[in-house]
Formats: C-alpha cells, structure tokens, sequence
C-alpha cells in the first residue's frame, strides 16, 4: 500500500492536516530521517495544542437545545450520556460531572486538567472538547459521539485480537501517545475501556481523567490496578514511563484476552506486577514476545519509549515491520475490523445502563472550587 499519496484533512473533520513525510517509502522500518520529518510535524502539532491551552474556551452551544438519548458509561464520578441536537441532528457524548463527588473524591485539579487537555488537544486516535458548561450542581464536557463502543466489549465478545486487528490498535496506540507525551501530557489511564472504535475503525482514546502536563517527575498514585507501572506502585516519582508500561499489558491483553498480571486482591495484583514476572500464552510469536518483554520492562532504563531512540525502538521492531505508520496516522490503512451500527446515534456497540435523572440544585454549590471551569 502507498502511504504517501495524497494531502488532505483527517477523515472525521478534525481541523489538522495529514501529514506526509517527504522521503522515498520506506519498506524495511521506519529511518530516522523519517522520525526527524515527523518531529518537525509533531512541533507543529506541539505549538497549536500550547496556543489552545492558553486561550478561553468559547462556548457556542445552547444547552436547551441538546437531547438526552441515553448513558453510554459510567465511571467514579459521574456518567457519559449521549446527546442528540435539535436543530443539527448531529450527536455527541456528554460527560456529566457531579461538584460534590468531585470534591469529596479530592479530583478538582485533575478535573481541571482533564477540560483544559481535552480543549487542547488535536489528534486522529483522540477525543477532544467540542463545548463545555457547567451549572449549579454538575460540570459538562461534551465530545463527538464515538459509536463503535469500547475495544474492551470488542475484546471480551472476540476473546483476543488477530494479530492484524492487535498491531492495527497497537500502532495507533503508540502514535497518540507519541503525540501525548510531545504536548507533556502524561496520560495515565490506558486501558480497553478507554479505547473508543470510531466510525471508520479506527481508535479514539477517551477519559483523560488522569492526564497532566508535566515537565519533571509526578508522584500522584492514580490509574487502574492491572495497569499501573511498577515505578507509580513503588511511589517513585515517574514520568511518561509509565504510559508504557500500560502499553505494554494493553499489548498483551489485546493478543492473550486477559492481562499479564492479575489477582482477586489489587495487592497481590500490585505484587506480580513489581517483580515483573508473567507467562505469555502459546500464541505469542517470538517478536511479540521481544515486543512484550522490552516494554513490560521494570527497568525503566530498559524501558521501550523511554530510551535514547524513544517511540522508534517502538517503530522500528520487528513486529510492527509492514506497518506504514503514515498510513495509519492518516487513516489511509485499510481498517481490518470496523464496528457495526445503522445509523449515526446507534448504541447498540455500548453496554445499558440505568438511566438516573440529572437534577442541578437550586443554589450554586461549590462556586469558588470551581471558579475555573
Ligand atoms: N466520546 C465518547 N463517545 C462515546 N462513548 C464515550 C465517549 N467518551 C466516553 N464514552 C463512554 O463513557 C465511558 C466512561 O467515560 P470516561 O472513561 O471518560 O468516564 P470516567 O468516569 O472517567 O470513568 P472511569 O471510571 O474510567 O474513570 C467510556 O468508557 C465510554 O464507554
Ligand atoms: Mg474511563
């Protein structure tokens, strides 16, 4: 497949342009002239996500004019409803926030952080900020609608991944959080849930819940237990190591259909992940294997993505050898599964949920907490 045809805008509006390298195709990996050109992109990418991270959003959205459909999720503080426009017919996913739990659950700054990334950040295999609201009780972050459903109920109904569909969603994967990272932003919670299947199949990560911009070390403990690094379960400061090591089991969970390091106790869970011991199943192949070992790595500085090379140690191994990254990045590589839907609000990729009422109180609650939103 030629990656390196035509110009043009991504295939789901986003405002960027595709990027196109201007070196010869590359059969056998990816050079590092071709990493540098990619650089040069990435400072582009890199300079508009600082413009936006600096200015005031400008909400244009009136909120009387949004249908409720129905949840699409539910997580620690609040729910993901789906939205349905009036006047456009257009649809979007809503996340509902309640002041209280926030507060009580002691995730304000991180709430912050999470609506100032997703009005700044800009990329194929991400979601962003379309509007924002907040009101006496909640705050609103509204997204386009991602109809596929979570790799997750993708993962669990086809038991694993074939190998094209594994490295399809792995080479995405490593392309957003390439980008993530550029920006500073360390994300935090990889895992299936969090992974979207748009439209077209390709991916679209949710939830930056966890994200923040960071310029040394953090120490915040914070993700999902089969997920977490051992660097972030030591206390340790960490950095983008961390994203990953969750690369890493997501790369194993996606090939095997279960995570290399699990337990009933989150403790026992934490236990096998410090000492970093796992088994892979038979039909792991030899360069999965390397694959996996090098980024499921406990010594960080043995850790793919964080070594001299970075992401390239990434690009450039065996198992992703016929992957033409550009093609991914500009969703020219034929999808090898794409989600079924009838029309653009089907549901019928997300799970039910019990729909609960969303009542604002009639006073503003926890006005100056929230003083930024
Ligand atoms: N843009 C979207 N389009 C479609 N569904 C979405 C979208 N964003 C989120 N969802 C659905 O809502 C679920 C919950 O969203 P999200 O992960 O952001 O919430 P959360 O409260 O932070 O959950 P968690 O418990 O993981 O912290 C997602 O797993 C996904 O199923
Ligand atoms: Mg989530």
């Amino acid at each position: 497949m030629n990656s390196s045809k035509s110009y043009g805008t991504f295939k789901d509006n986003t405002s960027y342009k595709a990027y196109q390298s201007t070196s010869a195709e590359v059969k056998d990996g990816y050079t590092v002239q071709q990493q540098l050109q990619y650089r040069k992109y990435l400072e582009k990418l890199k300079n508009e996500f600082d413009e936006r991270w600096c200015e005031k959003s400008k909400s244009k959205m009136v909120f009387s004019e949004l249908e409720r459909v129905r949840t699409l999720g539910t997580g620690a503080f609040g729910r993901v409803v789906l939205l349905k426009h009036s006047k456009t017919n257009k649809y979007y996913a809503m996340k509902i926030l309640e002041k209280e739990k926030i507060i009580k659950l002691k995730q304000v700054e991180h709430t912050l952080y999470e609506k100032q990334i997703l009005e700044a950040i800009r990329f194929p295999f991400t979601v962003s900020m379309e509007f924002s609201f907040k009101d006496n009780s909640y705050i609103y972050f509204i997204m386009p609608f991602v109809p596929g459903g979570e790799m997750f109920s993708h993962l669990r109904k086809m038991g694993k991944f074939e190998e094209p569909i594994a490295k399809f969603y792995a080479s995405q994967v490593v392309l957003a959080l390439e980008y993530l990272h550029f920006c500073e932003l360390v994300y935090r919670d990889l895992k299936p849930e969090n992974i979207l299947i748009d439209k077209n199949g390709y991916l679209k990560i949710t939830d930056f819940g966890f994200c923040k911009k960071i310029t040394g070390r953090t120490w915040t403990l914070c993700g999902t237990p089969e997920y977490l690094a051992p660097e972030l379960i030591l206390s340790k400061g960490y950095g983008f190591s961390v994203d990953w090591w969750s690369f890493g089991v997501l790369l194993y969970e996606m090939n095997a259909g279960y995570p290399p390091f699990y337990a009933n106790d989150p403790m026992k869970t934490y236990e096998k992940i410090v000492s970093g011991k796992y088994r892979c199943p038979s039909n792991f192949n030899g360069d999965l294997r390397d694959l996996v070992r090098n980024t499921l790595q406990v010594d960080i500085s043995k850790r793919f993505g964080v070594m001299k090379n970075g992401v390239l140690d990434f690009k450039n191994h065996k198992w992703f050898k016929g992957v033409e990254w550009e093609a991914i990045l500009n969703c020219r590589w034929p999808p090898p599964f794409t989600p079924k839907f009838k029309h653009p609000g089907d549901t019928t990729n997300f799970e039910r949920y019990d729909e609960e009422p969303i009542l604002p109180s009639s006073y503003c609650r926890f006005e100056s907490e929230f003083i930024d939103f």
